[in-house]
């Protein structure tokens, strides 16, 4: 606890995850999808959303370039700021998933130590990390945002894969290699996947 805190006792209310759960049928878990720039997070976090509201479940997508517009419109992308980026991201997302609902983390989140940040704050039991892969140069093929040109040419600096590094996930749960399935083959993968370990969970 930081000193600047020692003074602020956590309040405990009556009601707790479990009656959420009841009232939701569904226990919230927290899905963080990490890689490259372009590598397809938010295009496969967008159709696994659809997928799971069509199945009925409660479901929201932190978008990392999204909540760059709001909660951490204050960041760059230093290391110190893009820790900062992931720890904020990690708080909203345990409260999302202690809501009840599944949480879909889209962020590049490059440093290997915040993703363990990550599965230890949230926890082993609530938590899925898949490392969406897709080699550089794929992703410089593809420059949805035009992106990497203007890093390649100097103009953005810190970039990701270019001049920044990014930790590849080592034990990540699942790997869904964009080089070799679409991004709706991806989400397919990605949904029967929670779909198996939700099971896997509840029958434990
Ligand atoms: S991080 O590393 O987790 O803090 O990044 P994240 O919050 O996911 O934000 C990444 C999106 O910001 C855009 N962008 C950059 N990415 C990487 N490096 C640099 N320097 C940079 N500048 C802007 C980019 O659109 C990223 O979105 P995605 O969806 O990954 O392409």
């Amino acid at each position: 606890m930081s000193s600047q805190n020692a003074n602020v006792i956590w309040h405990h209310n009556e009601t707790r995850q479990a009656d959420r759960q009841r009232l939701t049928g569904q226990s919230g878990m927290v899905v963080w999808l990490t890689g490259l720039s372009g590598a397809g997070k938010s295009t496969i976090s967008g159709s696994l959303e659809k997928k799971l509201i069509d199945s009925n479940r409660l479901v929201y997508v932190l978008d990392g370039d999204n909540l760059r517009h709001g909660l951490n419109q204050n960041l760059g992308f230093t290391q110190a700021d893009r820790n900062e980026n992931v720890r904020r991201i990690i708080e909203v997302a345990d409260l999302f998933r202690d809501a009840g609902l599944i949480t879909i983390v889209s962020c590049i989140s490059p440093y290997a130590v915040m993703r363990e940040v990550a599965r230890q704050r949230i926890g082993d039991a609530h938590y899925i990390e898949v490392y969406v892969k897709a080699d550089l140069d794929t992703c410089i093929q593809r420059d949805p945002k035009k992106l990497y040109e203007k890093a390649l040419k100097g103009i953005i600096g810190h970039f990701t894969g270019i001049s920044d590094p990014y930790e590849e996930p080592q034990q990540p749960d699942i790997v869904l290699d964009t080089n070799l399935l679409s991004a709706e083959e991806s989400s397919d993968a990605l949904f029967k996947y929670i779909m198996l370990w939700q099971e896997k969970r509840e029958t434990d």
